[in-house]
């Protein structure tokens, strides 16, 4: 597990872009951590070193967006939606074990259903410092000793 602090969203876009280098096809990334704490900052991020053209929201009422960049990207929010029924009615087991790679905010509420081998990552405000993030990034396996390239 490595640890790191952003300072600005600026900081934590570029994160995001240097962990899309860690990712092969077929990669999870489950995002947890409060409200505005940066998660679609970070999948923002991830999303330009895929080189993805298109903007990145949260989806909202389609609750899986997919956009094409070297791989399709799927960007999940499950924020509002807890049914686990919902989400396998969706399709989500094709997003996390296809060739894609799937970004999930909200990861939490559909914790039974994220693979073992996501990468999981904790996003927290740190109270004493405005915009200061501590970014926790959880990984099991090669992409763990991949980890150390970035942190
Ligand atoms: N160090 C930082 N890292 C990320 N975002 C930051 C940082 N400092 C300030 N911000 C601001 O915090 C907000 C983060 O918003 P963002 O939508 O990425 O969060 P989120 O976790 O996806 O929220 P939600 O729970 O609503 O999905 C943005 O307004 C961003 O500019
Ligand atoms: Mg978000």
């Amino acid at each position: 597990m490595i640890t790191l602090i952003t300072r600005s969203a600026i900081e934590t876009e570029a994160l995001g872009e240097k962990l899309s280098r860690l990712l092969k096809k077929g990669a999870v990334v489950a995002f947890v951590g409060d409200l505005a704490s940066g998660k679609t900052t970070m999948i923002r991020g991830i999303c330009r070193g895929l080189k993805i053209q298109q903007q990145v929201e949260s989806p909202t009422y389609t609750l899986v967006n997919e956009y094409n960049g070297k791989v399709p990207v799927y960007h999940m929010d499950c924020y509002r939606e807890h049914r686990i029924e919902e989400w396998l009615e969706l399709g989500v087991n094709d997003c996390f074990y296809g060739d894609g790679i799937t970004l999930v905010e909200w990861a939490d509420t559909i914790q039974e259903l994220i693979p073992k081998t996501a990468i999981r990552i904790v996003i927290n405000h740190r109270i004493e410092e405005e915009n200061c993030r501590e970014i926790l990034i959880r990984a099991s396996g090669e992409q763990e000793r991949d980890l150390k390239q970035i942190g």
